[in-house]
């Protein structure tokens, strides 16, 4: 017997580096996901090429075109509405979305964030991490909530940062556990074994630790 396929979309900004990976990974069979739809704000993201090489249908709803967030994210949400997918993946897009839009997806929205959380919410998260000192850094998966880049965590990646690190390498480093753990999370979506509850998230009926699955 076969189980379906988890309908997830994927919403881009950028080069979709991590977008790649998850077409492989579903081109392999690695992945249980129906790819039904690529999502960019951003009309010259390489991502929606991608999206296009991998005959996987791909819009653009330019967010600049919009005169309010609230117009933007109407149409995002409409053309969301059409696919009524069970996952929203959010890799590389750089749109910050509002609780009323949120509200409409519960559970089902995640992001990949390039530090490991709480620690350097926002931009320029490698600078930021060699500029403290610290000699960890990595990737958080997350729910997506109202709380931006605080929504509950999903999974962590870690790596080490050598003294020589400049932020690209430390980006590329961190990048490659990415690819790593951000199918990981995906499939165990797919699987039906993660979800989100009013205490924080549960991995096959378990409530996780704050910081989520370590990877
Ligand atoms: C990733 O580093 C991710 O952590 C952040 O945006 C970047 C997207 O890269 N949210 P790509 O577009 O997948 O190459």
């Amino acid at each position: 017997m076969t189980s379906a396929k988890l309908k997830t979309i994927v919403l881009i900004g950028g080069s979709g580096t991590n977008l790649q990976r998850i077409i492989d990974l579903t081109h392999q069979n690695a992945l249980a996901i129906e790819l039904q739809a690529v999502i960019s704000h951003r009309p010259s993201a390489y991502g929606l090429k991608r999206a296009e090489l991998a005959q996987i249908p791909n819009f653009c709803i330019d967010h600049s075109t919009f005169q309010t967030r609230s117009d933007f994210e109407d149409a995002l949400k409409n053309l969301l509405n059409e696919f009524n997918p069970e996952l929203i993946v959010l890799a590389g897009f750089m749109r910050i979305l509002s609780p009323t839009f949120i509200k409409q997806f519960p559970g089902k929205i995640i992001n990949i964030h390039p530090s490991r959380l709480p620690l350097y919410k926002g931009l320029n998260t490698h600078e930021a991490a060699i500029k403290a000192g610290e000699t960890i850094h990595g990737a958080t998966v997350h729910f997506v909530t109202a709380d931006l880049d605080g929504g509950p965590i999903i999974a962590q990646s870690s790596v080490t940062i050598a003294p020589t690190d400049k932020a690209s390498s430390l980006q590329e480093k961190v990048q490659m556990t990415e690819y790593l753990i951000y199918p990981h999370v995906i499939q165990l979506f797919a699987e039906h074994k993660l979800c989100l509850k009013p205490d924080g998230v549960y991995l096959n009926n378990q409530l996780l630790p704050l910081e989520g699955i370590q990877l």
